[in-house]
Parts: C-alpha cells; structure tokens; sequence
C-alpha cells in the first residue's frame, strides 16, 4: 500500500537529508501559493467516532473540495448507548490509513502534489486525537510537507468559509460537547463571548433521547419525534400546543452562557410521574417541547449577540447545526433582523475532515501561524477557543 511504504521509507530518511528537503517543501509551498494562487491541502479529523481525510484546493478566489471521505463508527457505539473511547481509538488506527488512500483517490492528488496537511489535536477524545495526530506526523516527516494544527470547534466554524463571510460575524456553536457563542472579527480573529456553564446542547439531546429510550445519537431521533408531534398538529390530531412546559435555562440571564443540564433534569421529572404507555404516547410531544426550549434560548441569545456585536452576519456550526428546525427558526430570526445568515450544508455540520480542510486554508493564510512546527504538536483533549 502507497501510505505504508512512504511511511516506512520516512523513517529512514536522515535528519540532514529531511531538513534539506523540509526546507524545500517550504519553497515550493510558498512559491505555489505566492505565484500561482493554488494550494492543496489535506485534512485529517478523528477526534470522536468519524475517522475523516478530506482533500481541499484552495486558491485565492475559490475553495474546491475535492473529496471528503468520512468513515462513522454511529453503529459500533449505538449499542452501548455513547461513544465508548477505548473502541473510537481502536477503530480510528482501523479506518485511519485507508479513509486517507480513498480521499486521495477520489480527489485524484498524489501525495507530492500536496502542499500542506491539517490535523486536529483537540478538544475531543484523547485516544482517539492521538491516532490522527500520530498519523498527520508520521506522513508530514515521510511525505516532507508541513503540518498545521487546527482547533475542531474553529474547524466547525470554518466549515461556514466555502463561501465568502460579511464580517463582523457572530457564530452559535452547537455540538455534541460544546455550545459556544464566538464573535468574529474576519477569518482569522475571533473570541468566544459565552458557552454552555454545564451540559452542552448536543449532549441534552443525547440525554433525554437517553431517558426516553429513543437510542444513540439522540439529536436526530429526538428531533424526528418533534416532527411527529408537529405532523399531529398540523392534522388536527394530538392537540396543537404541548401540554408539557419545560423551563427556558438562562434566557434572561443577561449574558452569552447556557445551561442545558436542568433543562434535561426537568424532562427526567416530568417522565417519572407518566406511565410506560403514557411515556410512549407523549414522547413526541415531550420531543417536541424539549427542541422548543433549546431552540429558543440558541437564537434568542445569538441574536442579542449579533445585535449588541454590531454584526452583519450570523453563522452557525457543529452537529447540531444540523437540525432543520433550529436552522429554520435562527435564519428566520437573522433575516428578519437584517443580518445576513449562514449554514453549513448538512454532511460539513457533523464531524468531518473538510471542515478542517477550510480551516486550516485560512489560519494558513495568516503570517504568523506556524508551519514548520510538527515535531511540536501535541495532543490537547481540552483545548479551548481563544
Ligand atoms: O459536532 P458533532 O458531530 O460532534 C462533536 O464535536 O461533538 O456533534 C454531535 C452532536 C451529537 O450530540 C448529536 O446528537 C448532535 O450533534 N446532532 C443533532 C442532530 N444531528 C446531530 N442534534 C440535533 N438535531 C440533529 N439533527
Ligand atoms: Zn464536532
């Protein structure tokens, strides 16, 4: 296989030899960059359960994807009700080397004709950022290409910049173990203004599907049976409004921060009084009430951000971001308010290596990030954004 081999055959290259044509690599990317205006990068993403190689041209005036492979783990972990981290970093040495052949093979690029690669050292799970961190190494020493590190929640965000941006911008960041309020000065800028003080919203979602036996992932089946009560609804049948009411964490708080964890508490009360069949009858509507109250203080707090931010655009990212609703009910709330909003497509909101891809384009782009530094990256399971 192409991948062993070059990684066999760096090993053995001396460290004279590899500094030589490390520098070169360096020339021939600047000068690639510099005067033709095209850069290949590939990415690599397995900080959770999808082990993801994606390959991205990126020049001045357009973002291509050339391929984007993601290899989900969803049916090995659905078992055990979450991902088990022991198991993702087992299946992430499985999956790693081949998900990167097909990227390269469906973006039709050689490994000499790439000229920059990106890893994720975090936030994420420890084992599991260590196997693509290791493997991002091992080929930017064989392959003599410079590796960037790249944050995963800038990453989801990123996955925002096929597109050109209107800066400033605020983004809603919502995953499986982050929910995040980051204001954006341009592509490279950013601070985080608020953010979850417990349960991130992905993980209530998770939680309560948890509670009411709906399986794993929870956001997309929860938010299934809210579509069901809204189908009842609209057909007349099952009563209109939900006649459970669930609190709204935090809306006035006055600040950028959530709480998602009582809101999951309370949906674990309000179960514990129903019987089996009641539970069962009403699991669409207790859906449905649940993805109302999140929903609710998501937009209402980004759009107080945006206004107070002076932004003219509102971006959301990360997995939950791939809720319809929610990404019905903040584009509504964004244009009606005249910012500009913007999504990604669904497969860039859930974990995946194009994101990364985008991402590390534009850090890249930016003088002072380092590209000669890949001796230096290391894991970091909790790495926060600035
Ligand atoms: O960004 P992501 O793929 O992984 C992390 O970085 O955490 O997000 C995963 C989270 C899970 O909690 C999953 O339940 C949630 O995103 N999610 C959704 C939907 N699709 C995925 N939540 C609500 N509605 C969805 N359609
Ligand atoms: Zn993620």
């Amino acid at each position: 296989m192409n991948i062993i081999n070059s990684l066999m055959f760096g090993y053995y290259i001396t460290l004279g030899c590899f500094l030589e044509v490390w520098c070169q690599g360096l020339f021939f990317l600047f000068f690639d960059v510099m005067i033709l205006g095209n850069m290949i990068i590939l990415a690599i993403e397995t900080s959770c359960d999808e082990t993801s190689a994606s390959v991205l041209k990126a020049g001045s005036k357009k973002l291509e994807l050339l391929s984007n492979v993601v290899s989900s783990q969803i049916n090995i972990h659905a078992v055990y009700g979450g991902v088990v981290p022991e198991v993702a970093a087992r299946q992430h040495v499985h999956n790693i080397l081949p998900v990167i052949d097909e990227a390269l093979k469906t973006a039709k690029i050689k490994p000499a004709k790439i000229d920059l690669l990106a890893v994720v050292p975090g936030p994420g799970l420890i084992t599991s950022l260590m196997v693509g961190v290791e493997t991002a190494k091992s080929l930017s020493f064989a392959w003599q290409k410079p590796l960037l590190e790249v944050n995963h929640m800038y990453g989801h965000i990123a996955g925002n910049f096929l597109q050109p941006i209107v800066f400033p911008a605020i983004c809603l960041v919502v995953s499986g173990g982050h929910t995040e309020i980051v204001h954006l000065k341009n592509y490279q800028t950013y601070k985080k203004i608020g953010q979850t003080v417990d349960d991130a919203s992905g993980e209530a979602y998770d939680k309560v599907a948890k509670l009411l036996n709906l399986g794993y992932p929870g956001g997309p089946k929860v938010s299934a049976e809210a579509d069901k009560f809204t189908l009842l609804s609209k057909e007349g049948v099952g009563g209109g409004l939900p006649r459970i009411k669930l609190p709204r964490p935090m809306l006035n708080s006055g600040d950028f921060n959530f709480s998602f964890s009582g809101l999951k508490t309370a949906v674990l009360y309000a179960t514990q009084k129903m019987t089996k069949k009641e539970l069962l009858e009403r699991t669409p509507e207790i859906c449905f009430e649940f993805q109302e109250a999140t929903i609710e203080v998501l937009t209402k707090k980004t759009l107080t951000a945006a206004k107070q931010f002076k932004a003219k655009t509102i971006l959301m990212a990360g997995g939950v971001a791939a809720n319809k609703r929610l990404r019905e009910q903040l584009r509504e709330m964004s244009e009606a308010n005249g910012f500009a909003f913007s999504v990604p497509e669904f497969k860039l909101c859930t974990d995946n290596a194009a994101m990364i891809a985008i991402a590390s384009y534009y850090l890249s782009q930016n003088k002072k990030t380092p590209l000669d530094n890949w001796q230096k990256i290391k894991v970091d399971p909790n790495w926060e954004l600035a």
